[in-house]
């Protein structure tokens, strides 16, 4: 088969992480028997720096009429000072919206041979932390209203960002968490703050409702502070974690740092078609840009992800995902994940490690 993929490299560390894994693409092609065509196109600051903005309908346009969309990440120090709706993450926010991609799906799992870097307790984390979170991502604070108005109490100037979920939004990402749990241990939990937010109230009776379609899997409700808490204290509870857009952003942050290594996790942001967009969680690194250091593994299992939920083809997944373990239990590592003293291989050695074991 032949699968167009629009490929943003984005900033920083973009380039070169993204670069690893279109050769980790193509050697699936190879043993395998696909084609993957790609269309690089330009998208972030270095958008920003060619047409004047961070996302052209150009862009657009071609991620539309891709198969799926491979990103590296976006922004960095030189565009900080650029008016906010003109900056780099402009350009995440408007590519969601306009491939409709509301579910930001996020697996943190730690590798047996990296839990040295775990930042948990070997007694509470047991015998390894495996979850997905499952974040909306169109709605929330982040796309209602921001404005800001003159208290009423002489406090002066105020700053509002209006919150807001629908009803439809919160049953199409609760089916994809429960649709998740199906083919994972079964238990969806879902976080909210339905304690003081009427926009958690409108959640929590919908997931319930979302719930009794799925009667084989089980759902727990938690308020988002203690979430973040039980992340901490008692990770192995959870399975998919069924988040809002604000909650999910923090959540799945903390979430990844209990693995070990932000260089490490993938994502993938899908919407009611097939294609989706792909994308390490990490950011565009600046502090180790264009040095060959970065770990290229997060954006290598964006692709397995790609494969996996956008192509439906999961023996190639696993192929990535296969290659990647051994890389580890091989003991090669890049630097963000080398023990002191243990010699780090460059990002291209890594790739080609990865591309070798497939
Ligand atoms: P970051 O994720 O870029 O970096 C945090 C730390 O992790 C840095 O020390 C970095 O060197 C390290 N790191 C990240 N990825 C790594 C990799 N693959 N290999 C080895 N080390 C790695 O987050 P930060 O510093 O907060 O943000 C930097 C820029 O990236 C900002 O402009 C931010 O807005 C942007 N950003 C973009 C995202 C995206 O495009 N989706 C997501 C998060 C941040
Ligand atoms: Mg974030």
């Amino acid at each position: 088969m032949n699968y167009n993929i629009a490929v943003i490299k984005g900033d920083g560390i973009g380039p070169e992480i993204v670069s690893e894994a279109m050769l980790v693409l193509e050697k699936i092609g190879e043993k395998f028997g696909h084609t993957f065509k790609f269309q690089e196109v330009l998208a972030g600051g270095c958008s920003i720096d060619a047409n004047g903005i961070p996302l052209t309908d150009e862009t657009i346009e071609i991620c539309k009429n891709a198969d799926s969309v491979l990103l590296g990440a976006v922004g960095g120090p030189k565009w900080d000072n650029v008016p906010s709706a003109k900056r780099p993450e402009k350009a995440l926010l408007g590519l969601r919206a306009a491939l409709g991609l509301f579910a930001n799906i996020r697996p943190a799992m730690m590798y047996k041979a990296l839990a040295d870097a775990c930042p948990i307790k070997k007694e509470i984390i047991g015998d390894g932390f495996d979850i997905v979170v499952c974040r909306e991502l169109t709605g929330d604070v982040y796309f209602g209203n921001h404005y800001r108005k003159e208290s009423d109490c002489g406090w002066g100037e105020m700053g509002c960002d209006d919150m807001n979920y629908s009803v439809y939004e919160v049953e199409r990402i609760a089916r994809r968490a429960f649709e998740m749990a199906r083919v994972r241990s079964k238990k969806v939990t879902s976080v909210d703050k339905a304690n003081v937010l009427e926009t958690s109230r409108v959640w929590r009776e919908t997931v319930t409702r979302i719930a009794a379609e799925y009667p084989d899997v089980e759902l727990q409700h938690m308020y988002v502070d203690n979430a973040a808490m039980q992340l901490v204290h008692s990770p192995g509870q959870f399975d998919v974690l069924l988040t809002g857009n604000l909650f999910g952003d923090i959540l799945s942050d903390e979430a990844s740092m209990i693995t070990g290594s932000i260089g490490m996790l993938p994502s993938a942001s899908i919407g009611e078609t097939g294609r989706g967009m792909y994308e390490p969680i990490h950011g565009s690194a600046p502090d180790i840009a264009g040095k060959g250091i970065a770990n290229p593994i997060a954006t290598i299992l964006s692709c397995a992800m790609m494969l996996r939920y956008s192509f439906g083809l999961s023996a190639e997944a696993d192929a990535i995902e296969q290659a990647v373990g051994k890389a580890l239990d091989n003991g090669c590592r890049t630097a963000d994940i080398a023990s002191p003293g243990q010699t780090a291989l460059s990002t291209s050695e890594m790739g080609q490690v990865i591309r070798d074991l497939i």
